[in-house]
């Protein structure tokens, strides 16, 4: 649609987690007119949820290199190599710098940064706020530095789609404002440099550790701007989610990777620690190891979920280390200091997205991507726990650094990524947007097609209703609106992520194939990278 108002920047960021806040101030902090656009509230998406904490090498004795090889074994084979040093290699002092801006972090007796363990870390390393609510710590703490710099801010507003150059540049986007305030409708943000900081796509799927508004936004948009996207089929999911019945849908509470860090043990009805023996590291064995055992026992005794036993906790301690978990159980009518909790796997990170190189350039010129809507290559197949929060750091950092250094010397800078050694056969663009009724078919049919565990069959189940929903819209394209923006978005990522998943007949990280239980290093140590092909006019 034709935008009826417009603002001129330098930068526009799309997204106010983690990722777009940092950028965003950094932007700022070199003199860019800067502007943020957010779906909802400023301090809305995943980052304030973000329990367990943010990875580095910050304690006694850890080292860049050991957090480096924990990154590389969790991603099983498919880093990249140089965008993990980079990321360890800068995390600690990107850290350091948010604890200058104001965020403030647990400490231990001696006042140092306290450190816990989560899933595939060989050590402490995961520092964190107010017990278990770092996100909500990182938030507040961004929000407020991003008020007082005086950032522009549009709230309430989805970003639609690319505006381009004569040259195929970035020149922009166009954005829904969804209620009252300074703008309402369909307007723009015109700018040479886009910063894509959208956040994930768990409402891809029914159950979901993710918020409303992650619904993979930044990565549709995108796909529609003819930009590269790689490793969608990696999603991850959270082996430790509150069951709260096999019909809950939406955002579910997590039960952070952090409460196994401090010794929490996994137990099936009988109450046997099942992870013993399957893993070095037992419950701290990388979450896809732990999400792939759980569903495995779950299968095996013909149950919904599992138990989380952290009653050795007591009272005192789940109080001080996880009062926000300790909240969210008792409010649906679990004790954990009684009583073992119930947890089952659900959606959680995205491991792909948008294709970048170190430097966020997407391969649109002008076009940058960060935090979860990206694909930087340090996460490969599975993301190690806590090194979300950092990759959005570091790398919204680097793309400040990229656009200041463009723009100040007026310079093409943002050489696309290099070609991509292998592709994926493009999916074509459309149907148009979608009824927002639509959405609960999506979830439903990739829950059960290209959850947790998929096969050829059930990927051609999946991919089936979703065309059919396509034909559906063919016929009789919804009305104009966010919700069906979102739900439009939420089908496009939908198609792409069954279509790769479809195309890796091996398992690997959190892509587990039941036709083809085994990891294929000969052939498929190499990335599914897509690129939308134009509806034909
Ligand atoms: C958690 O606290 O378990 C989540 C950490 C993460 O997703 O990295």
């Amino acid at each position: 649609p034709a935008p009826g108002w417009s603002i001129d920047a330098d930068v526009v960021v799309v997204g106010s987690g983690i990722a777009g806040l940092t950028a965003a101030l950094r932007c700022a902090a070199t003199g860019l007119r800067t502007v943020i656009v957010t779906k909802a509230r400023l301090d809305d998406g995943s980052t304030r949820w973000a329990q367990g904490g943010i990875a580095a090498a910050l304690g006694e004795g850890d080292t860049p290199a050991q957090h480096r090889d924990d990154t590389l074994v969790a991603g099983a084979g498919l880093c990249d190599e140089a965008a993990v040093e980079a990321l360890v290699t800068e995390g600690p002092q990107a850290v350091r710098r948010l604890i200058a801006l104001g965020a403030r972090f647990d400490a231990d007796p001696e006042g140092r940064i306290a450190l816990t363990r989560e899933g595939g870390h060989h050590r402490r390393r995961i520092a964190h706020a107010g017990g278990d609510a770092t996100g909500a710590e990182i938030s507040r703490a961004l929000v407020a530095a991003v008020r007082a710099a005086g950032i522009d801010t549009v709230e309430n507003a989805l970003a639609l789609d690319l505006l381009k150059d004569a040259e195929g540049r970035a020149a922009g986007v166009t954005l829904h404002v969804m209620g009252e305030g300074r703008h309402d409708g369909v307007g723009a943000v015109r700018a040479p440099a886009v910063v894509l900081a959208t956040g994930g796509m768990g409402q891809v799927f029914s159950a979901t550790t993710n918020p409303a508004v992650s619904t993979g936004d930044g990565v549709a948009l995108a796909l529609r701007a003819g930009a590269e996207v790689s490793d969608l089929e990696f999603v991850q999911f959270h082996p430790t989610v509150l069951f709260l019945g096999a019909d809950a849908k939406g955002q579910q509470p997590l039960i952070s990777e952090a409460v196994r860090g401090e010794g929490a043990h996994l137990v099936d009805a009988g109450g046997t620690r099942f992870m013993l023996g399957r893993h070095e590291l037992a419950e701290l064995a990388p979450r896809d190891i732990v999400a792939k055992a759980i569903t495995r026992r779950m299968r095996e005794q013909d149950v919904s979920h599992m138990y989380l036993d952290a009653r050795h906790f007591g009272a005192e301690a789940w109080e001080r280390r996880f009062p926000t978990i300790l909240a969210a159980c008792r409010a649906h009518g679990i004790d954990p200091v009684h009583e073992p909790v119930p947890v089952a796997p659900a959606a959680h990170y995205a491991s792909g997205g948008v294709r970048t190189d170190l430097a966020g350039h997407t391969t649109v010129p002008g076009l940058y991507a960060c935090g979860e809507t990206a694909c930087t290559g340090v996460h490969g197949a599975n993301r190690l726990a806590s090194n979300s929060l950092l990759e959005g750091l570091v790398f919204a950092e680097r793309i400040a650094t990229s656009i200041a250094d463009a723009i100040a010397t007026a310079s093409a800078d943002d050489a696309p990524a290099a070609a991509p050694a292998a592709t994926a056969p493009a999916p074509a663009a459309g149907p148009g947007l979608l009824p927002p009724e639509a959405r609960a078919t999506i979830q439903r049919v990739m829950t059960a097609g290209a959850g947790v565990l998929r096969s050829r069959a059930s990927l051609a189940d999946a991919a089936q209703a979703l065309d059919a929903l396509a034909s559906d819209v063919d016929r009789k394209p919804a009305e104009p609106g966010a919700e069906a923006w979102e739900t439009a978005n939420l089908h496009l990522v939908a198609r792409v992520l069954t279509a790769v998943a479809t195309l890796r007949p091996e398992t690997r990280g959190c892509h587990w194939r039941e036709d083809h239980p085994e990891r294929d290093d000969a052939h498929w140590r190499r990335h599914l990278v897509v690129t939308l092909r134009p509806t034909p006019e």
